[in-house]
């Protein structure tokens, strides 16, 4: 499991998180919601190791400021929302296979066994006639698939992924929040995802957390979380919320004031 105590984080001198507490199960897919600016990537950073925080990031009772690299790369993933222009000429397989890295110490190449998981990695996100095709060379959401793909083949128990659905039209949007909620339900794997469609957040999250200003203001159950008052609160606009009869999920719906 992951047990976040008391962590804060400053770029420079100015505080971005303060007091972030909470703790994910195995199993457990976990949305991170809040406003542009509110400390969601910045928080995704501090729990790979990116950024160094204040404060505790324990993974499976050990502190991941204590792991070696690889290890840390054993266990968790990390799926930016940005895209990174200088493996443009490189092709899909070829990213995907980076995901074997810290698997790969001893060799140059993969073994049959990396080969396998990698093209599995690329069939699971639907690239498989592209996996020779140069990554520069795919539209915005091929991209984001490769991204995903990259993390399949790496094998990890937790992923952190910030905004995994950005570029996506609304079949891919669920394709992909379908796989990583298969990655929870079938493989008992830790997902944390910034989202920003709260309506995805509520259909797919076991737990929600709020970030406002780089606060937990609220965390549990999207029903306990996704309410009129607080979103009005943290986003500053009016919205609605009702009940889907058939989920029982709360959906959102932007208030237009008419
Ligand atoms: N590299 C950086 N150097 C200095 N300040 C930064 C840096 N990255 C982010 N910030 C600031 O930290 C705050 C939190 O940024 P962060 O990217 O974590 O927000 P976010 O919640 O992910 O926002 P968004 O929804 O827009 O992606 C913002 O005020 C941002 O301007
Ligand atoms: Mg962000």
């Amino acid at each position: 499991m992951i047990k976040v105590r008391g962590l804060s984080f400053s770029y420079g001198d100015v505080k971005v998180l303060e007091d972030i507490s909470f703790e994910v199960d195995y199993g457990e897919f976990v949305g991170v919601i809040g406003p542009n600016g509110s400390g969601k990537t910045t928080l995704l950073k501090c729990l790979c190791r990116l950024l160094k925080p204040l404060g505790v990031v324990y993974l499976d009772g050990e502190k991941i400021s204590e792991m070696t690299h690889d290890k840390l790369a054993r266990l968790l993933s990390y799926i930016s929302s940005e895209n990174d222009s200088s493996v443009n000429s490189m092709s899909v397989f070829d990213i995907v296979s980076t995901g074997r890295t810290p698997y790969m110490k001893k060799f140059w190449w993969e073994s049959v066994e990396d080969e396998e998981i990698i093209f599995k990695s690329i069939e699971i996100v639907g690239l498989k006639d592209l996996y020779k095709k140069r990554v520069g060379e795919l539209s915005s959401g091929e991209k984001q698939m490769v991204k995903i793909a990259r993390a399949l083949s790496q094998s990890p128990k937790i992923f952190l992924v910030d905004e995994p659905t950005v570029h996506l039209d609304l079949k891919h949007q669920l394709e992909v929040m379908n796989i990583l909620k298969n990655l929870t339900v079938r493989e008992g794997k830790i997902v944390i995802a910034v989202l920003h469609d709260l309506n995805l957040a509520s259909i797919y999250a076991d737990k929600i957390l709020v970030l406002n200003n780089g606060r937990i203001i609220a965390q549990g159950k999207p029903y306990e979380v996704l309410r009129e008052e607080l979103l009005g609160r943290v986003y500053g606009v009016k919205v609605r919320v009702i009940v889907d009869s058939e989920f029982e999920q709360p959906i959102i719906i932007p208030y237009l004031g008419r």
